[in-house]
């Protein structure tokens, strides 16, 4: 690694790369002692202390892969260039995505047997009107499609709540009925294909605002969302797909002629072949899937010959993301 700088800019040379720093944003990730509390590393000033046509007087390498910068303020500080780096490129968020079709996709990498009870270890249950746990089996006044014998199609779960549940779990303790078999789809792989193969339909999909909606004795619950949302740099962030919640809002007849004809193309693709990986869960078995992208549904199964009966709850990513990136420093 090597550096250079002027007084408005830093340079940092790694390998092919070259890193523009700007003197505030390295000087906020100062951690010497007065900067942040020694103990949190959380900040302790004002930005207003920070006199904003701030300078960097000096810019060294030291051993360890370790930087010393000089500043105008003459505040000066020691920094790890491997960690900037990591943050920089943002390289130490959480694995690369890897998207798959049925024919990608192999069932024994993405399912295991677990209790439900050890969700809890990996993030805080988010418990919601449905309970901490619910049971999916049919019921005799079904609130939720869920609670019914019926086929359900691929579907995201109560893209109405706010936040959206992040991570499902379902775990299986009875599965004799015929049929029950379940889905599951990759919602991002669906967009990423619809994208080249139709992006007048995505484009539609991804600013399109739904209002999702439940509702029964209980409860009222509604949020407004797009079926695929894209973060601030156009990567895809979350699908929100219920063919049974989403009600889309009024427009002009030519504008929701657009809408519905893009909504058919996704909801063929989601409920095609190419992508659904079907698989019967046997007692024991437990399902796990992120919501923001994964769909799941099942196959109309019949009563009358057996029992099915999933037990689900939902954790949150927050918690999930801090205990992988926790478990990641222990192996380090
Ligand atoms: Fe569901």
């Amino acid at each position: 690694m090597k550096l250079d700088f002027d007084s408005k800019e830093l340079r940092v040379f790694d390998k092919e790369e070259i890193f523009k720093i700007h003197p505030l944003w390295i000087r906020e990730r100062s951690i010497e002692k007065g900067e942040v509390d020694q103990n949190s590393l959380q900040r302790l000033y004002d930005p207003e202390k920070i006199e904003p046509d701030l300078q960097i007087k000096n810019a060294q390498l030291l051993a360890d892969n370790k930087m010393l910068v000089e500043f105008s303020d003459n505040h000066s500080a020691t920094y790890c260039l491997d960690k900037l780096i990591t943050e920089i490129t943002r390289s130490n968020v959480l694995p690369p995505k890897i998207y798959w079709n049925k024919n990608d996709a192999e069932l024994k990498k993405f399912s295991f047997a677990y209790g439900v009870n050890d969700a809890e270890k990996i993030g805080f249950i988010r418990e919601t009107n449905f309970g901490k746990l619910f049971n999916v089996r049919s019921q005799k006044q079904p609130n939720d499609l869920a609670y019914t014998s019926i086929e359900l199609e691929s579907h995201t779960d109560n893209p109405y709540r706010k936040p959206v549940p992040s991570i499902q779990f379902l775990f299986c303790i009875e599965n004799s009925c015929k049929g029950g078999d379940s889905t599951v789809v990759d919602g991002f792989k669906v967009a990423e294909d619809l994208k080249k193969e139709n992006p007048q339909a995505f484009n539609i999909l991804v600013n399109t605002l739904i209002n999702y909606k439940f509702e029964d004795n209980d409860a009222i619950l509604e949020k407004t969302g797009k079926i695929i949302k894209l973060s601030a740099r156009g990567e895809l962030k979350q699908i929100k797909y219920s063919n049974r919640l989403d009600f889309v809002f009024y427009d002009e007849p030519k504008v929701l002629e657009e809408f519905y004809a893009a909504k058919r193309v996704m909801h063929q693709m989601i409920n095609s072949d190419k992508y659904i990986l079907q698989f019967h869960l046997e007692p024991g078995n437990l399902l796990i899937m992120n919501n923001y992208r994964t769909l799941h549904g099942r196959r109309s199964y019949n009563t009358s010959e057996g029992s099915r009966w999933l037990q689900g709850l939902y954790i949150d990513h927050d918690s999930a993301e801090s205990k992988y990136k926790l478990l990641s420093k222990e192996v380090e």
